[in-house]
């Protein structure tokens, strides 16, 4: 076989893989919601955050986790207050759910940034959770004790 014929070759069979994995948005995995959320929550208190997604996978596994400011929550610091459910699905399969419940929001929390990852061979989606000071009810009280 001459060299030009084997680099024919080659090409034809790059070409031919490009047309086998058809890349269709389609596919990509798809958190339902907003991918950019605020979430008001008050300091102490248990707060689940939870994250649902379109899986869009015919035949891949589709994997789903939480990150704390980019890390495992298992890895932090605080790793002790927050626990992640186990991944379930709904729809047979085509929804999946996984939620990150703190047991008890500190002051720490406000300033993390949390995010859920949902991974198929396909692609990844990713939604953003920042969690703010809940001003309900600790406003009044502090007006009432300046009184
Ligand atoms: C939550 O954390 C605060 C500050 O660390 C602590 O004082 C409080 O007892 C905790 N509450 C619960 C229910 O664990
Ligand atoms: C996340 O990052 C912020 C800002 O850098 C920090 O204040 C916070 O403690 C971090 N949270 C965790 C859980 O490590």
């Amino acid at each position: 076989m001459k060299l030009s014929s084997v680099v024919k070759a080659l090409g034809s069979l790059c070409l031919l893989l490009a047309d086998g994995f058809p890349v269709s948005m389609d596919g990509f995995p798809h958190i339902i919601g907003a991918d950019q959320v605020r979430i008001k929550a008050h300091p102490g208190e248990p707060l689940v955050l939870h994250c649902d997604a379109f899986t869009n996978s015919e035949a891949g596994v589709t994997l789903s986790y939480w990150l704390v400011n980019g890390s495992f929550p298992e890895e932090t610091a605080s790793s002790g207050r927050m626990v992640e459910s186990e991944e379930s699905t709904l729809e047979e399969g085509t929804i999946i759910q996984r939620s990150l419940l703190l047991k008890n929001v500190t002051s720490e929390d406000f300033k993390s940034t949390f995010t859920c990852v949902v991974t198929s061979t396909e692609g990844t989606a990713q939604k953003h959770i920042k969690i703010a000071v809940a001003s309900c009810g600790c406003n009044t009280r502090e007006k009432r004790k300046r009184h």
